[in-house]
């Protein structure tokens, strides 16, 4: 039975008797084999499907790390700014702590299911007319100026939490991949993700650290483009992001591994969603599919190398965002329920 990350993982997480026993019962997500791309790529490819957390995203793995710890060290409320999905995360974990939370969202630039998620959860939710990186400097000062805890990756216990899911691939494979490639935003879970396979390395549970790729979109790409992004821009909201908080922790987990930073278009995430799909039956949200659209993109170029085995991380679900995808495509124009109206469409 699935018992959380707290449970599973206590000897390596900084649980304590006095850590309150949170979990929505998160982490143990899929290592799907994608056969059908891997075989178009020529690569032994998997997709570690974060998107079937609890919440439908990653977050989870930290959140339910930082606000038990946040309880544990006597917090009455915690904050967060949000593209969606640590919103999301935070408002489901504070509602089973029974906490308040209080969210700091970009107006206008969130997916709709995760917009639901938070006012579903009881958040107390605040839509700033700026981006992201304005809305962290604001949760920031919310947490200084009035205690509450702030659960943002600038949150360490955030980062301890994510570890989990390298260990989870450590422990399916055997060993780590030979690459790791994933989208990067604020850049905490690549820089978690370095942490965890430094951590089982050091355990012998795994051999180091597999290449890491971090994969920006083009118009939010202040490490794969090393320039600023003061307004940053994408269809891939969730990692909308100008100003990395774990910028240099990423920077170090990419030289240290021997991988790169890259910048992906809009229009390669949204080939690349709908590849996911169409060739594998996986539904994942536009920014989560940035990783495989590097991998096309890298394939293209021809610097992918042949029969290596990849693990894509597929942050966020599908279902997340579903307005991108459906606005992409020409209305779907009903028809009368008449077979002589049907059979025409079936022959197409
Ligand atoms: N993928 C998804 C689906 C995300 O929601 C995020 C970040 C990332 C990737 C990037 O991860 O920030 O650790 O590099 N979302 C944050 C949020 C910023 O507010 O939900 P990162």
């Amino acid at each position: 039975m699935r018992k959380g990350i707290l449970s599973k993982y206590k000897d390596h997480l900084p649980v304590s008797p006095n850590t309150p026993a949170l979990s929505l019962c998160e982490g143990d997500t899929p290592l799907i084999p994608l056969e059908n791309l891997g075989e178009e790529l020529g690569i032994e490819l998997y997709a570690k499907f974060d998107g079937l957390n609890p919440t439908g995203s990653f977050k989870d793995r930290g959140m339910v790390m930082a606000v038990a710890k946040a309880i544990e060290e006597g917090a009455r409320s915690i904050i967060c700014a949000s593209t969606g999905n640590t919103s999301a995360s935070a408002a489901a974990y504070a509602a089973r702590a029974g906490i308040p939370c209080f969210v700091l969202l970009p107006a206008g630039n969130v997916a709709m299911g995760k917009l639901a998620q938070a006012v579903a959860y009881g958040a107390k939710i605040i839509a700033i007319s700026d981006n992201f990186d304005v809305a962290l400097d604001m949760a920031r000062q919310g947490s200084e100026r009035l205690g509450m805890a702030i659960v943002n990756s600038v949150n360490p216990y955030r980062l301890l939490g994510q570890r989990s899911a390298s260990w989870e691939i450590c422990e399916e494979l055997g060993d780590r991949p030979d690459w790791l490639i994933l989208p990067v935003g604020n850049a905490g879970n690549i820089s978690a993700y370095r942490e965890g396979f430094d951590y089982y390395a050091g355990l012998g549970r795994c051999s180091g650290l597999p290449k890491m790729i971090g994969v920006q979109a083009s118009g939010a790409a202040p490490l794969a483009l090393e320039r600023e992004f003061p307004n940053p821009e994408t269809i891939a909201t969730a990692i909308r992001i100008g100003r990395p908080v774990n910028g240099e922790k990423a920077k170090s987990a990419v030289k240290d591994s021997g991988g790169s930073f890259m910048a992906v278009e809009d229009r390669e995430i949204l080939a690349a969603q709908s590849l996911l799909a169409s060739k594998e039956g996986v539904f994942a949200e536009p920014a989560s599919c940035a990783g495989l659209a590097g991998l096309l993109k890298l394939k293209n170029a021809g610097k992918l190398p042949q029969s290596i085995k990849v693990v894509t991380v597929l942050t966020g679900n599908g279902l997340k965002d579903p307005n991108v995808l459906l606005s992409s495509i020409p209305p779907i124009e009903p028809v009368p329920g008449e077979w002589s109206s049907l059979e025409e469409l079936f022959r197409r």
